[in-house]
């Protein structure tokens, strides 16, 4: 039995890290488990030009532990007002993508547009020509809320057709259909998957009493999706990689006002590391953690390094007001070394 596996540092291609005293609290744990984070930009207010990206990753570096080796990523959040010029600025200055929130799909979407058409014409050209990623949250508007996954893909097929060098991610993947979807896909489009939607399904949220901290859009789905999402993350297909999705929102937002997102940072490794063991597949961790969205990027892959030991810990209640992932449960693997999360 492996008793230990020392694999690159990870990279986190998805993750809210959020601004203000929540952004001082959780940013700590992406920044001592990843080497890079890609940040999302669905803040309050929304990062949506060149400049907000720039203030944004002085803001992270600042609340990143000196010696930690992190660096914040950015992206912009497209919206009915981007345009060319906007997408052009933001490359500029490093931003590597920009993400595609369809209207009201998740938390602080309500302003975003309806679906691609909504968008300006030009900003996907400029996109494809700046070589800046468009990360979509693919869920259709006006569906059936199990269903919107799967509606969303006729309209994204069409635009990987149009645009052929566009690089897409499809971002937090929670059905069969979508993964087949982007397996048939040419290799500009990619896919990432979170560490909750491997662990969890309808029936954790919904099957015994409700259970809102493990309410996520798109909603984690049946066994069957389940099933195929652990295939594709194990098959060792560079297509898809990791993006946490780490979505803090306070306790009380979560159960009070039913917040759609699962706090995972601090133990989305050591989660993983079970689902890849389970798997039969634990020699293809690292890749699907360090290797195959830098390429995905075209980032370096990154030389330092963690070693994650089979030593059974269990994972605390609560953060400083933020529930975790598999709260209060045992998990089999942990980190060794720079982790004074647990
Ligand atoms: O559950 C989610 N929470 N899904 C998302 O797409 C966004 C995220 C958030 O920002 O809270
Ligand atoms: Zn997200």
């Amino acid at each position: 039995m492996i008793e230990s596996l020392n694999i690159p540092k990870p990279d986190d291609f998805h993750v809210h890290l959020r601004q203000g005293s929540l952004l001082k609290l959780v940013t700590p744990f992406t920044a001592a488990h990843f080497s890079r984070a890609l940040v999302m930009p669905n803040t309050e207010p929304p990062i949506l030009t060149a400049r907000d990206a720039v203030n944004y990753a002085a803001e992270l570096r600042s609340a990143s532990p000196q010696g930690m080796n992190f660096q914040p990523l950015t992206t912009i959040k497209l919206t009915k007002l981007t345009t060319n010029v906007s997408v052009e600025n933001a490359a500029a200055v490093g931003v590597l993508a920009a993400k595609f929130y369809p209207q009201g799909m998740t938390t602080n979407a309500s302003d975003g547009p309806v679906n691609l058409h909504d968008l300006q014409p030009g900003v996907l050209d400029a996109m494809q020509e700046s070589d800046l990623v468009l990360c979509v949250h693919a869920e259709a508007v006006g569906v059936f809320c199990l269903d919107r996954e799967i509606a969303f893909l006729p309209e994204l097929d069409e635009y990987v057709r149009v645009f052929p060098r566009l690089r897409i991610v499809l971002e937090h993947l929670s059905t069969r259909g979508a993964v087949e979807a982007v397996e048939g896909w040419p290799a500009n489009v990619a896919a990432t998957v979170t560490p909750h939607h491997l662990v969890l399904t309808l029936d954790d949220l919904i099957g015994s009493e409700l259970h809102p901290h493990s309410f996520c859009k798109p909603v984690p789905k049946t066994l069957d999706d389940q099933r195929a999402l652990i295939r594709a993350v194990t098959s060792g297909k560079p297509k898809f990689f990791l993006g946490t999705d780490s979505a803090p929102h306070w306790r009380t937002a979560k159960e009070e006002s039913g917040a759609a997102g699962i706090f995972n940072a601090p133990v989305a490794l050591q989660v993983l590391a079970q689902v890849f063991e389970d798997a039969g597949a634990l020699g293809r961790l690292g890749d699907f953690v360090a290797a195959f969205g830098a390429d995905f990027y075209r980032l370096p892959r990154n030389r330092d390094r963690i070693e994650l030991v089979r030593r059974s810990v269990r994972i605390p209640n609560d953060y400083e007001g933020i529930v975790p992932l598999w709260a209060g449960r045992e998990a089999r693997w942990s980190l060794t070394g720079q982790t004074p999360l647990q």
